[in-house]
């Protein structure tokens, strides 16, 4: 059984828990904006999927999905091309996720390596139902719309993997209607955040959004953690182990041999070393920092890009409930119409 659409439908999301920042820029955004033209792009606004570990603050989510909306915006994701919408209004993704959750075992779900080490880094003695269950949810928001392609960190492995169970599962149990998705993973290595420690995370306090200003991106990088072992100006430094040479590598991949062998030979300090990034990375920036006030002074925009997505999401999202009630012998048509219309 194979897809009948014309091009691979691609679904990617992000859970609506804060702004974005560089670590998504280029862990996904960039390519997300690279292939909106190749493909049929669908962007889910994750806010049930958060609420998994931000049950306490539902308030949060309407704000956090309106920025990362301007995020993305910003960037060069194209309304045009793109679906963005938002988790909570699929209704159908809902009820999807229910009927999966039939047939996927408890076990199943504590055995998924994501799920256990979320639930170590959170300190989760007990398990949430919501929680333990997300990647059923997930399996629902990739199938509803039949996606092919979901482009994801390795850390999503496991989730696909689940998917694909399901979908397998399912289709043997009532009838071939969903898509076997593939993960397609980024060859990018995770970017390291400003403390040099572990990955860009917004919680962690050691990123830099995407809507920071020019000032906040000089002063963040000044106090980057760089080669711990380089103390002066003349002593020979170490890119393969300085997390500010990560930067490098990202953002003037061009420029980071020269760059090196500047740092290696002791010519080229850290503060000018840094300088240059800094500037190599409000280059960056600039573009999308006008595109935002672009939209910031027109915020109805956003609201409508999210309705007209969300909107075609729902549409989809029918027509695949209409077939899996068909194959689960759920389409009991009490008139005419069937009573759901
Ligand atoms: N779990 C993903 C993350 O934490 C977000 C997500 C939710 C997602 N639903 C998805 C990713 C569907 C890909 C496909 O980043």
């Amino acid at each position: 059984m194979q897809s009948n659409q014309q091009v691979d439908r691609v679904l990617t999301g992000d859970r609506t828990t804060g702004k974005l920042h560089l670590g998504h820029y280029v862990g996904s955004l960039k390519n997300r904006i690279d292939m909106q033209y190749q493909y049929d792009t669908f962007i889910l606004l994750a806010d049930v999927q958060a609420l998994t570990t931000h049950f306490e603050a539902p308030k949060e989510m309407g704000r956090h999905l309106r920025q990362i909306t301007l995020d993305y915006l910003a960037a060069g994701i194209n309304p045009e091309k793109v679906t963005i919408f938002v988790q909570s209004l699929v209704p159908e993704i809902a009820e999807l996720t229910l009927f999966y959750s039939m047939f996927v075992t408890v076990n199943a779900l504590r055995h998924n390596p994501t799920v256990k080490s979320e639930a170590a880094d959170r300190g989760y003695d007990q398990l949430y139902y919501g929680f333990l269950g997300y990647p059923v949810s997930q399996a629902a928001d990739i199938t509803f719309c039949k996606a092919t392609l979901v482009p994801v960190g390795d850390d999503q492995l496991p989730h696909i993997e689940q998917t694909r169970k399901i979908v397998r599962r399912f289709n043997e149990l009532y009838a071939p209607v969903l898509l076997e998705p593939k993960a397609v993973v980024g060859e990018v290595p995770r970017l390291i955040g400003l403390d040099g420690r572990s990955k860009m995370s917004k919680s962690l306090g050691n990123a830099i959004t995407l809507d920071a200003s020019a000032q906040d991106v000089r002063e963040k990088i000044r106090i980057a953690v760089t080669d711990t072992n380089r103390i002066h100006k003349s002593d020979p430094g170490n890119p393969e182990v300085c997390p500010v040479f990560t930067y490098h590598q990202a953002f003037a991949s061009e420029g980071a041999e020269e760059i090196a062998a500047g740092c290696r030979s002791g010519t080229l300090g850290c503060v000018e070393c840094k300088e240059r990034v800094g500037k190599r990375i409000n280059n960056l920036l600039e573009p999308m920092r006008e595109t935002r006030r672009m939209y910031e002074s027109a915020p109805h925009k956003v609201d409508e890009i999210l309705i007209a997505g969300t909107e075609r999401a729902r549409n989809i999202g029918k027509e695949t409930m209409r077939e899996v009630r068909e194959a689960m012998g759920l389409n009991y048509n009490f008139d005419n119409d069937g009573i759901r219309g």
